[in-house]
């Protein structure tokens, strides 16, 4: 080659080199786009954002109770599926749905009766399950509209959404600012950070309420999904799902996931919690330090090979298999969500623990920070 000829092709090679590395370093294919959802009856916007890494995982989160619309992740041949349920548009979830995708709050799980005590004040908060308060109340944080905002993270689109609970809402004591940003990673993993701050003394317990199906939703049920969870003991609980307050040890018991188990295999074992949880509706009490990020469960599908693993720095983690669904509801694609169709992971604070002395403090107060952190991460996996 002639040394002009060669001197050119080196300045092209570091040309295009150079073009390329710092999009590899940044992940610059990873993304963050904007749609409008739909608008509420009040007339407020909605907006749809759409989380994408380099890899092709993405989360669809609407600003709409700031739920997951949709995740879709690889399987083992590296062929998305979509897996969680929801609703193609915002008409489908104003229509009403057990908590789809939401941000829950201001307390997920129950407080019983509605009722609590803070600093020698009875507070009375709607009872919307039975006589007990559920997720917040009547019209909780799955209801508001958030305002978004691009987060400045720095492994991925991150998308923080904010929310001032007003002094009294639901019946809860004092202003609550609110933040929670959801930032996908370039390691497959839906990151949740929780923050709150207050002017009064009051009680929170956020979590985040999807359904999951590894192998893809509506695809049939999920007893055949492969569950490990790292605890030794749970909050059995009386006929309203209130916790009796005991820490009852899972050794001996369907509740024991220390190993990896089918959640079908003892889902209708002659056992006195499975029948009133109607099968696992119940609040696992993690091993661990509260506080640091450990591992909390991992759930294999095995068809597809997809893996979902959970990390949280929440004490305890709700496991809730889906017990009430009966098929009255169609979401995206046309997919009947059936008895048992989805199964729900919710990182939390013990249920009822206003009312439990015995449970670690919800309690936050002003000057204080109400900080949590849960990871759903994805991969693909063989059976154990
Ligand atoms: C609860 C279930 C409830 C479901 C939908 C779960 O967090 O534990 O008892 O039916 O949410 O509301």
């Amino acid at each position: 080659m002639p040394q002009k000829a060669l001197i050119f092709v080196v300045a092209l090679a570091t040309l295009l080199l150079s073009a390329c590395a710092p999009a590899q370093r940044t992940g610059a294919t990873s993304k963050m786009t904007q749609q409008p959802f739909g608008k509420t009856p009040a007339g407020e916007d909605v907006a749809l954002y759409t989380l994408t890494n380099s890899k092709g995982f993405a989360a669809a989160i609407t600003t709409f109770g700031g739920i997951v619309v949709s995740l879709k992740a690889p399987d083992r041949a590296g062929r998305a599926a979509d897996v969680v349920f929801g609703f193609e548009n915002l008409e489908g979830y104003l229509k009403g749905h057990p908590y789809f995708g939401a941000i829950i709050g201001r307390y997920g799980n129950r407080i019983a009766k509605g009722r609590f005590t803070l600093d020698g004040v009875a507070y009375k908060l709607a009872q919307n399950n039975g006589e007990n308060h559920l997720h917040g109340g009547i019209s909780g944080f799955d209801k508001a509209v958030w305002k978004a905002r691009e987060a400045a993270a720095q492994d991925g689109p991150s998308l923080e959404l904010s929310y001032l609970s007003q002094d009294g809402e639901e019946g809860y004591p004092g202003n609550l600012a609110v933040t929670v940003t959801y930032t996908l990673t370039e390691a497959n993993e839906l990151r949740i950070d929780y923050l709150a701050t207050t002017d009064q003394p009051t009680v929170l317990n956020l979590t985040n309420h999807s359904y999951f199906n590894l192998a893809g939703q509506g695809e049939g049920d999920i007893l055949g999904h492969v569950v490990t969870i790292n605890a030794d003991r749970f909050t059995p609980v009386d006929a309203g799902l209130i916790p009796t307050g005991e820490l009852r040890p899972v050794e001996g018991t369907p509740f024991d996931f220390r190993q990896p188990r089918a959640i079908g295999e003892r889902i209708s074992a002659p056992d006195e919690q499975i029948r009133l949880g109607l099968g696992y509706d119940h609040n696992y009490v993690l091993n661990g330090a509260a506080g640091t990020l450990r591992l909390a469960a991992r759930v294999l599908e095995p068809s597809s090979g997809r893996l979902m693993e959970v990390h949280t720095t929440e004490p305890a983690m709700q496991l809730y298999t889906g017990n009430f669904l009966d098929g009255t509801l169609t979401g995206k694609g046309g997919k009947v969500y059936r008895h048992r169709y989805g199964f729900c992971m919710e990182t939390q604070h013990y249920p009822d623990s206003p009312n439990q002395p015995g449970f670690p403090s919800v309690v936050l107060r002003p000057g204080g920070r109400y900080q949590t952190t849960t990871v759903y991460k994805f991969s693909t996996g063989e059976r154990p």
